[in-house]
């Protein structure tokens, strides 16, 4: 079993409570402070082109006040390509985007998209800037990753979040999910990429992904905040924490156990 399992928090949903009051509180700089202090390793904002939470201030401040690596989510456009390059992140995630909805609905069609994302990739490549494509955690869609040239991957655990325990009409389950993340984990892995998995992912089913052992980092946000309202940012980051701790097999008395509301 590879030695610890990065945790990146995801901070977008501070920065939409700060904007449903369009002032400057909650303080995204001041939650990245505390990412550490929970046992989180690095920060993740998703600058969408709307800029319905994180804003070009808050990629900027987070990068020059805060010492923790930045993974920077975005769409594969010029524009984003052109803050990454100006601010340099420690790492960027290409995500695919759509203005209508919620979140992130799914992974990017890299077999589709290659032409465009190479030359982008090659940019930030150049940059000293990490590479991550988001995609579904399909075969097909990895050796693609690979093509074009990017060096990491995160895979879209929404389908395995939202599958329920039982058979459903479609045939998918929990449990096949599961071995589509394990299985896609170690082809990529065998390709030399480095593997990372996030969205949707809770206490309750972190456990499961952190114990494959290609990954190495999980980007987890909403589930974070949403914890953090009832029990404060830093314990709820500690309670993921541990959570994963147990699923990679490596649980600590150093790390608290989750809250009681946390176990649902
Ligand atoms: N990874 C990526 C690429 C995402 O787009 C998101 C959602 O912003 C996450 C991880 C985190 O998902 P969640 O907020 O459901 O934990």
């Amino acid at each position: 079993m590879p030695s610890h399992l990065r945790l990146g928090v995801n901070i977008d949903h501070v920065a939409t409570v700060r904007n449903a009051r369009g002032g400057t509180e909650p303080d995204t700089v001041r939650a990245a402070h505390l990412i550490a202090r929970g046992g989180g390793d690095s920060i993740t904002a998703h600058l969408r082109e709307d800029r319905r939470h994180i804003t070009d201030r808050d990629i900027k401040r987070l990068k020059a006040e805060v010492p923790l690596p930045l993974n920077m989510e975005m769409a594969a456009t010029d524009e984003m390509v052109g803050i990454a390059l100006a601010v340099r992140p420690h790492a960027v995630c290409i995500v695919p985007e759509r203005r209508a909805e919620l979140t992130t609905e799914g992974g990017l069609d890299v077999v589709s998209a290659r032409a465009a994302l190479s030359p982008r990739i090659a940019k930030l490549n150049g940059a000293g800037i990490q590479v991550a494509l988001f995609i579904d955690p399909d075969p097909v869609q990895v050796d693609a990753t690979k093509e074009v040239g990017a060096p990491a991957l995160e895979f879209h655990t929404g389908e395995y979040c939202n599958a329920p325990d039982g058979v459903t009409p479609m045939g998918r389950t929990r449990a096949k999910e599961l071995k589509r993340l394990e299985e896609a984990s170690t082809h990529a892995a065998r390709l030399g990429l480095e593997v990372h998995a996030g969205h949707g992912l809770i206490v309750t089913n972190v456990g499961p992904v952190a114990r494959i052992p290609e990954i190495v980092e999980l980007n987890i946000g909403h589930a974070i905040v949403a914890e953090a309202i009832f029990v404060g940012f830093e314990a709820a980051i500690r309670s993921m924490r541990a959570a994963m701790d147990r699923g990679r097999g490596q649980g600590s008395a150093a790390h608290a156990a989750p809250s009681k509301s946390a176990v649902r």
